[in-house]
């Protein structure tokens, strides 16, 4: 069954619910699968390598870049305003300066970015331009989460790479949210004040439901990475030929 279909067919039994409830309904599956991949096991593992770490903020930094250069410049509209927190919620930031403690200065010309990133990435630009009322499902989808299971991943990051303070885990800090919970329950009641028309309410959480898969895919392909360099290592130990290395 493809996206939109699915999305329909929730939708259908919940048109009296609030846009919080119905865009929590609709990703209800997908939030299982985006809990369940490779990368987000490792971290509810607490196994996550600094390897892994690395890379994902290499893609976090590329996709809030192009979130919040977009709610930047769409701050005004109507569907965007309401749910428009930069001092609260911006991230980019927390993650330049994450990059800069892992990768060193010169971070911008190490920084990898896999291909469902820049997809992702080019996603985010075209709504920007096209139909800013659907950044709300993206902002939505990465800011909510990082406001929920974020928090105790960020805690389970330090102890699994051994760090010793919380450098390179600005990422996962809120410092201008007093309460999650609270801000979280604030947010929710700006989505719902959005006034959208039944095609654009449609669209929103079509929107939520393609956003995690996004996310999903992102995962994934940076599992993959890491699996490719894992391999290459294995080659570079048992085959002497010299073979070109992601320096990650
Ligand atoms: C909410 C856990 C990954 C997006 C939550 C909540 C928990 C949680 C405990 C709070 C649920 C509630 O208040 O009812 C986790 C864990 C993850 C994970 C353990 C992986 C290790 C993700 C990912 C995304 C995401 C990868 C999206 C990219 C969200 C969103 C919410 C949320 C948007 C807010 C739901 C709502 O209240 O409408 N998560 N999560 N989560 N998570 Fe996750």
């Amino acid at each position: 069954m493809d996206t939109e279909t699915k999305t329909q067919m929730a939708t259908e039994q919940m048109t009296d619910m609030d846009l919080s409830e119905q865009i929590k309904k609709v990703t209800k599956e997908s939030h299982i699968r985006a809990e369940n991949t490779e990368l987000m096991m490792s971290f509810q593992k607490a196994q996550v390598t600094l390897q892994q770490y690395k890379l994902l903020l290499c893609s976090l930094y590329e996709i809030y870049l192009a979130l919040e250069e977009e709610l930047d410049r769409n701050s005004n509209h109507p569907g965007v305003a309401p749910i428009y927190f930069p001092a609260e919620l911006a991230r980019l930031e927390a993650i330049e300066k994450d990059l800069e403690y892992f990768y060193g200065q010169d971070w911008r010309e190490k920084i990898v970015v896999p291909g469902a990133t820049k997809r992702y990435c080019h996603r985010l630009r075209q709504i920007g331009k096209e139909s800013p009322e659907f950044l709300l499902a993206h902002a939505y989808t990465r800011y909510l989460g990082d406001l929920s299971g974020g928090q105790v991943l960020g805690r389970i990051a330090q102890k699994s790479m051994g760090l010793k303070s919380s450098e390179g885990l600005s990422f996962f800090a809120f410092p201008g949210v007093t309460s999650p919970n609270l801000f979280k329950q604030l947010y929710r009641s700006r989505m719902n004040s959005v006034e959208l028309t039944e095609e654009e309410r449609n669209g929103v959480l079509e929107e939520a439901v393609r956003a995690f898969e996004f996310n999903i895919q992102v995962f994934d392909d940076l599992q993959k990475m890491l699996s490719v360099t894992e391999d290459t290592l294995q080659n570079c130990s048992t085959h002497s030929k010299p073979v070109q290395m992601l320096q990650i």
